[in-house]
């Protein structure tokens, strides 16, 4: 699993400890997502690259480092990945946020595009797809499939847990994309939910359950 990063900084499993547990409420669920979100930007930025800028400090002239290079794109599957968004940004403030909201054919089963609206710089920018749970990786198997489509050559997937069945899906299909989860649990049930996993992310998020 060469290109499957687990995010293991010991506040990122504190906390999702706490995110798994079936009595934390909504309002901290939230709270806590976001904040997980926020350190595992951290750790996802690490490879982003410096160049050096010659700036006045009070005392002397000096040589220090911006990031360099290409901007960066959020693209959030709906709708527990918008749980994910503002913690992001708020580390990435000059991220933009793209949508791409996608559904299956029950016919066809070929994905449906009903919502796209992105960067219009897309080949100017670096993707992180951010989905929650990636328990089948359909979902964020076709919005990587829409985002390339569309230009993008530079794409990262972060997700707070995922299915080994996703993982696979996902470096089949997209062996380019490196994946930065804050954990890989056991399985699927027999219902899609990833096992131990922490039931459905959307639902606790936005309290509808
Ligand atoms: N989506 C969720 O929100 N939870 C799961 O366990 C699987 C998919």
């Amino acid at each position: 699993m060469s290109n499957v990063f687990v995010l293991d900084h010991p506040l990122i499993q504190h906390k999702l400890t706490y995110i798994r547990n079936k009595n934390t409420g909504t309002k901290e669920f939230r709270a806590l997502v976001d904040e997980v979100s926020a350190l595992m930007a951290f750790e996802i930025t690490r490879d982003l690259p410096l160049e050096e800028k010659t700036i006045e400090t009070p005392v002397t002239e000096a040589v220090t480092k911006v990031i360099s290079g290409k901007k960066i794109g959020l693209v959030p599957i709906l709708r527990a990945g918008l749980g994910m968004v503002d913690g992001m940004l708020r580390l990435i403030p000059a991220a933009k946020v793209g949508h791409v909201g996608l559904y299956r054919d029950p016919e066809t089963l070929q994905p449906v595009e009903y919502y796209v609206k992105l960067p219009t710089d897309i080949e100017e920018r670096d993707f992180i797809v951010i989905d929650p749970m990636l328990a089948t990786g359909g979902s964020a198997n076709d919005a990587i499939h829409s985002l390339k489509k569309r230009g993008a050559t530079n794409i990262k997937l972060m997700c707070l847990i995922a299915a080994p069945e996703g993982v696979e899906v996902i470096q089949k299909e997209h062996p380019d994309v490196d994946i930065y989860l804050a954990a890989l649990d056991e399985r699927l049930d027999e219902k899609g939910y990833i096992i131990p996993g922490l039931g459905d992310a959307g639902d606790r998020l936005f309290g509808t359950k």
